[in-house]
């Protein structure tokens, strides 16, 4: 048996599209595009090549994107006065400031200055809070495009075992969450969680999300269970030459294709959900802010 690969990248054309037609919506009515504003400090490749991308497909959905980049010796009241600019800036829908930030940048100090209302990352308090309270507003964006790849999976989540391996703040709990929201049983487990294999096994829908290479093996994974695989380590690769890394996902994906019923491919699989969700919660933003 070998598993139903799900196809991020064009669940992610999907969605881009739909939040495409919906920015056309909202000019017509509104007489201007919603506004993403990105903050980049520093220049850590990953992130120039997220943020890139995020300005990049907010104008192809003919959002006003917008990267700023700010250097590494950024001072966090340097950066908390950009907040504060943005925040005031009526044009300006969501705001995102890429993690991580360097040393001297207190991180949850500068998310907890964004307006929640313009926190398209859902990473605020408030947010987070309202999510916990069944009364979600703007959610984390990485866990929303798992929930959409379960959805094209045909996974029932309605009284299904769920276990999501991780419990960050931006994956594991949020995503955590909202299975809940949709009556799965759900258990949190962690690099130090006892036995994980068994626990794992018995999951219908197996979300791996910790940040440890290839720590969800085939033996892991119950027969015919959905896998969605949402970790991106890099290693070290002596045999590509001295020095030289890769990229390896959190699940041991030769080994669990044969025994998931569904599973996501890496590259391909949650990678472009995250920023098609981000559009969409940019145009969910917009939308409420001028409906108020
Ligand atoms: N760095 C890695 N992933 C993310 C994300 O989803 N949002 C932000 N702001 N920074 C990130």
């Amino acid at each position: 048996m070998s598993a139903k690969i799900l196809d991020g990248k064009k669940l992610a054309e999907e969605v881009r599209a739909e939040v495409k037609k919906g920015v056309d919506a909202f000019v017509a009515r509104h007489g201007r595009a919603p506004g993403l504003s990105v903050l980049l400090v520093g220049e850590d490749p990953a992130s120039q090549v997220y943020t890139r991308n995020k300005e990049k497909m907010a104008k192809e959905v003919s959002m006003n994107g917008a990267l700023y980049r700010l250097p590494l010796e950024t001072t966090e009241a340097e950066l908390l006065s950009w907040i504060d600019k943005l925040n005031r800036d009526d044009a300006v829908d969501g705001i995102l400031v890429q993690l991580p930030l360097p040393k001297q940048i207190d991180s949850e100090k500068v998310l907890d200055a964004i307006d929640p209302k313009k926190d398209v990352d859902g990473f605020h308090p408030v947010n987070a809070g309202l999510l916990s309270s069944g009364r979600a507003s703007l959610t984390p964006c990485t866990p929303r495009g798992c929930m959409k790849l379960l959805e094209l999976a045909g996974a029932k989540l309605e009284g299904a075992r769920a276990v999501v391996v991780g419990r960050s703040n931006i994956v594991g709990k949020p995503l955590a969450q909202l299975l809940l929201a949709k009556n799965a049983t759900v258990t949190i487990a962690h690099s130090r969680t006892k036995d994980l294999a068994a626990v794992c096994r018995e999951a219908d829908i197996l979300i791996a999300a910790v940040g440890k290479a290839e720590m969800i093996r085939g033996d892991f994974v119950k027969p015919g269970a959905t896998v969605i695989d949402v970790g991106i380590n890099r290693i070290d690769a002596p045999e590509l030459g001295a020095g030289k890394t890769r990229l390896v996902c959190d699940v041991a994906y030769a080994e669990a294709l044969t025994v998931a019923g569904a599973i996501t491919p890496v590259p391909g699989g949650v990678g472009p959900l995250t920023i098609a969700c981000l559009l969409e919660n940019t145009l969910i933003a917009a939308t409420a802010r001028t409906s108020q």
